[in-house]
């Protein structure tokens, strides 16, 4: 998705742009582009690719000054082409946009545009904001890049986050928030200020920020930085210290951040844990949740909403708060939900599970859900990020960040996370089960159980040898384990281009089935657990049409052996936490698939970590 990345201060700001662009490569671009104001004119430098073309311009072509903006794009409309990427300048060269958005209704404001004598130079939605922009600053008396950017933004249908930079007013820029096409934060630092569209952008700069909430705009200049709404009325905005630190965003000794993330779990769900639970007196707090017994008794169910894997993350997280907290559990996709006038009251808690904090489907679900009166809670890892903001109770993954477009610690720490709001909702409620105590014990083996898992990755590296040329895989599980076959599934397909199925392993015989044959291997999530058995009859109907099966099994567990081709072994793990250990093979066996195919592990071919867009 696209990134923006501003500068105003004493240093040159060409530089600054481009490392805090490089540090959101991540998020998967198409091009890339940077304006500075240079001796009064506004310099530009674009090209289509990776960031390494941009850089090799400015080598070539140098451009440098105190103020300057810059962004990567994904295309949305027009191909990926020097001429579409920003940032777009306007028809006397005074003003400089970028922007993550799509304008909706671009195509009228163009012909509008036209009809008064613009020309266009690209074939995006955005370039119509820049020519807005010199529309009404030519119209206004007073020469404001903060009035003229607000008139035109309010032309704008959809989402979307800009920066504006001018040659009229060179000590600042104007950085406008509207809905939820990605974030704004507005970097503090000591005598100069960033803006960038993400934190890893801009923290190795500052860790101080603030961030713009929707309908809100601000004029940074190096020394100053004043929000408003769009309707003019100043803001006294929070100010956010972020405490990630650039080392655990670093690949440090892997080859790939989605390796780094895959072997640290064990860290990021300690730090998960860590600080929330009471081992002493059975225990678990979530302060940030807000949740009082009195709401909590008041609740009557709970709709999960979310998109790709942290919706199978939902998935499982149902099966613990009916378990654990006897609550009924909806699980929805977000960028479905608003489209089906669900049926909402005070006494439903929505809950939003999203890494980035920044999916529009998600946002857009929870927005339906605040207009319907719910109570709304958010699961993020992205501290700061607009689903934290808006719930009225939030639970952090605290997983680090997670660079790899293929989410693999976010999604077992938000397992966690789950676990945990099962546990604290039993404990408001005043339903704990009989095993409630024991339950969160079992919390305290996940590390350990995790690294004993990790521990085996030789064992899955050897198989993906065997494995990799496959076209066609089937994933199956049941019970608790089910959302983990569609999840081992989705790693697959995302990062290796694997066509790969995941199925509740009882819905097999009802279509799927048809499929297999030898070119089709069935992997089998089939533990020690309440659905073995049931498991065990599923391997034998694919070995029975000549599958080769790939069993996950519990240790010890010799009788599978003769039943599947292969076995990949994890501890014995209490069944409510079993996902969490049986996604890790899944997730080593998907990236060393790719490793095998030669795949682009990190930044998979048309993905991207964050989904700014419908
Ligand atoms: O940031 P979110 O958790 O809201 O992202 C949701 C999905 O876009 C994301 O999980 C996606 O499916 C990943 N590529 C999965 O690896």
């Amino acid at each position: 998705m696209c990134g923006i990345v501003g500068y105003v201060g004493e240093r040159d700001a060409t530089p600054i742009i481009i490392d805090g662009l490089s540090r959101l490569e991540y998020r998967g671009y198409d091009s890339a582009g940077i304006a500075v104001l240079q001796d009064g004119a506004v310099q530009l430098r674009r090209d289509v690719g990776k960031l390494a073309n941009l850089r090799a311009r400015l080598a070539d072509s140098p451009i440098s000054g105190q103020i300057g903006i810059g962004h990567t794009r994904w295309a949305t409309h027009g191909a990926p082409a020097e001429h579409n990427a920003h940032p777009h300048i306007s028809m006397n060269g005074d003003f400089v946009v970028v922007h993550n958005g799509i304008v909706e209704n671009y195509l009228e404001l163009r012909d509008e545009l036209r009809a008064e004598g613009v020309v266009f130079k690209s074939e995006t939605d955005t370039e119509v904001i820049v020519h807005l922009i010199e529309r009404f600053a030519n119209d206004g008396a007073h020469r404001d890049v903060t009035e003229a950017a607000r008139r035109a933004i309010t032309q704008l249908r959809g989402a979307h986050a800009i920066v504006v930079m001018s040659r009229w007013q060179p000590d600042r820029l104007v950085a406008v928030r509207i809905g939820n096409a990605g974030g704004v934060a507005i970097g503090l630092g000591n005598q100069e200020n960033f803006i960038a569209s993400d934190i890893p952008a801009i923290l190795e700069q500052t860790r101080r920020m603030i961030f713009l909430e929707n309908r809100q705009m601000a004029t940074v200049t190096a020394r100053s930085v004043s929000v408003q709404t769009l309707d003019g009325n100043q803001v006294t905005p929070s100010v956010h210290t972020i405490p990630w630190d650039l080392v655990s965003a670093a690949k440090g000794e892997y080859r790939h951040f989605m390796q780094k993330e895959i072997f640290e779990q064990a860290r990021s769900i300690t730090d998960t844990i860590r600080g929330r639970v009471d081992f002493e007196h059975h225990t678990v707090q979530l302060p940030e949740l807000n949740l009082t017994e009195e709401a909590a008794r008041r609740i009557d169910r709970v709709v999960t909403v979310a998109c790709g894997t942290s919706y199978y993350s939902g998935l499982v997280g149902k099966f613990f708060i009916e378990h654990l907290a006897r609550l009924r559990v909806e699980v929805d996709y977000g960028s479905e939900y608003r489209y089906r006038d669900p049926i909402i009251d005070d006494r439903t808690a929505v809950l939003a599970i999203t890494q980035s904090g920044e999916t529009v489907d998600t946002l857009a679900a929870m927005e339906e859900a605040r207009t319907k009166g719910a109570l709304l809670w958010s699961i993020v890892n992205a501290i700061g990020s607009q689903a934290m903001r808006m719930a009225d109770g939030h639970i952090t993954m605290n997983a680090g960040p997670e660079i790899g477009v293929a989410s693999t610690k976010a999604f077992t720490a938000s397992i966690v996370d789950q676990y945990l709001l099962a546990l604290h909702l039993a404990q408001q409620r005043g339903v704990r089960t009989p095993d409630h105590d024991q339950r969160v014990q079992d919390a305290a083996r996940l590390p350990d159980l995790v690294g004993r898992t990790l521990e085996r990755s030789e064992q899955v590296e050897e198989l993906a040898g065997l494995l990799h040329h496959y076209t066609n895989f089937l994933y199956l599980g049941r019970g608790i384990n089910y959302p983990i076959a569609l999840e081992g599934a989705l790693k697959l397909k995302e990062i290796s281009y694997i066509h790969a199925e995941g199925y509740p392993a009882g819905e097999m015989k009802h279509g799927p089935i048809a499929l297999i044959d030898e070119s089709m291997p069935v992997l089998a999530i089939a533990l020690k657990d309440s659905v073995y058995e049931k498991m065990i009859s599923q391997i034998e109907q694919a070995k029975a049409r000549s599958a080769v099966v790939i069993a996950i099994a519990t240790d010890g567990d010799s009788f599978i052996a003769s039943k599947a081709d292969h076995v990949l072994y994890v501890p014995e793990t209490p069944e409510l936490l079993s996902p969490v250990i049986a996604v890790l093979p899944l997730q080593m066996l998907a990236y060393y698939v790719a490793v095998r195919r030669g795949a682009d592990v990190d930044q998979p071919r048309h993905l991207a970590k964050s989904v700014t867009v419908e």
